[in-house]
């Protein structure tokens, strides 16, 4: 933080947040699971970076990258045998690791790896790890990582801005009540869980006469969750509601060409059983899709023409301020490379409280 010409407290200016060449290494969505069937291979395009994900006859998805290395064909014209994958130019086969298995041409195969991601199934979705081991599982909700979820996908969009950009709009306390009207007096408590997750919760009671605030205590007089948990600046999990209902949304964001972003939304509730729970879950879902699309409309404008700069923040911006300095700390990748940025811009260890949270101009 410094202090300007003008006597206003302002920001370092951040490197990645909202830097249209780069992203945190972490995990990423790709698309839903019943998009690929068994013995499917597609062309997917992730982060700048041309890929293939094929679905074995094992059920197992395997993400490697789209080129052969022989001489570059598009991996996606090939096709599954087995766990394997076989290119359609000359027919060379690559096992669910990358190595080469098969040169027909040849008796033996030669030392050849093609570049092979890891990959995960959850929550509906293939996710994808941008970096050589998962450092995490699947983002999740730290409090309640070993709940099974029931899941609808709502909304696949684009927008005009970054994905943190888009991110912090949950955590911008102001616009709840200048855009979405909602009349609620919101200031978060911020918990790092750990380097690439941090959890916003309003620890404040809303004031009560807000519709919106009484159409929640219609299901419930239980206290009013709303808490964010953010992983690797891209994806966060809101939980909403009396705690009871088990609610959440997750967004899911990942960085396209030209600083925009290409998202998924996930309602999820945490499994209930037997008829009636599964009904339960259902309509509720259900009821989130209606809501919640209505709901995200007064975003739109702000997405599609803002210029993110945070020159003037004040006191009630303080999450977002927090939200960016956590983004800082992360390790940052290249957009389409996928390779470390240079290594001035990796916060050492020692450095990262540069990144302080205390503001403000007011
Ligand atoms: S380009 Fe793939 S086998 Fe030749
Ligand atoms: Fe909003």
């Amino acid at each position: 933080m410094t202090i300007n010409s003008q006597n206003n407290i302002s920001m370092r200016k951040p490197k990645i947040f909202n830097n249209p060449e780069r992203f945190i290494e972490g995990w990423y969505w790709v698309m839903p699971s019943q998009n690929l069937r068994i013995g499917e291979v597609k062309p997917v395009t992730i982060l700048g970076r041309n890929l293939v994900v094929y679905r074995g006859q094992d059920n197992r998805v395997v993400i490697c990258d789209a080129y052969c290395p022989h001489m570059g064909a598009h991996l996606a014209e090939g096709r599954v045998e087995g766990k394997e994958l076989r290119c359609f130019f000359h027919h060379w086969k690559f096992n669910e690791q990358g190595i080469c298995v098969e040169i027909p041409c040849l008796d033996e195969p030669l030392p050849i790896k093609l570049k092979t991601w890891p990959t995960d199934e959850e929550y509906g979705m293939i996710w994808i790890w941008t970096g050589e081991t998962p450092q995490h599982r699947l983002p999740y909700i730290p409090d309640l990582a070993e709940y099974e979820f029931d899941v609808a996908f709502g909304f696949h969009f684009v927008k005009n801005c970054h994905p943190n950009v888009v991110m912090m709009n949950a955590i911008d306390a102001q616009h709840f009540n200048t855009v979405h009207q909602l009349g609620l007096n919101i200031v978060f408590d911020k918990q790092e869980y750990h380097h690439n997750a941090i959890i916003f919760t309003n620890i404040t009671d809303p004031r009560r006469d807000s519709n919106f605030i009484k159409l929640i205590r219609a299901f419930s007089k239980h206290p009013i969750t709303y808490s964010i948990c953010y992983w690797y600046g891209s994806t966060n999990i809101v939980t909403l509601g009396p705690d009871f209902l088990g609610f959440h949304i997750m967004f899911a964001l990942r960085l396209l060409a030209e600083g925009k972003t290409e998202g998924r939304t996930i309602f999820m509730m945490k499994k209930r059983r037997g008829i009636l729970g599964r009904l339960f879950n259902k309509f509720v879902l259900w009821l989130a899709k209606v809501v919640g699309t209505n709901f995200v409309k007064g975003d739109s404008k702000i997405f599609q023409t803002i210029r993110f700069d945070l020159k003037t923040p004040i006191k009630a911006d303080h999450s977002i301020v927090q939200f960016i300095n956590h983004v800082e700390r992360q390790k940052p990748l290249m957009w389409g490379t996928w390779q470390l940025a240079r290594v001035r811009e990796v916060e050492p260890q020692e450095n990262h409280n540069k990144w302080r949270d205390d503001l403000t101009n007011d």
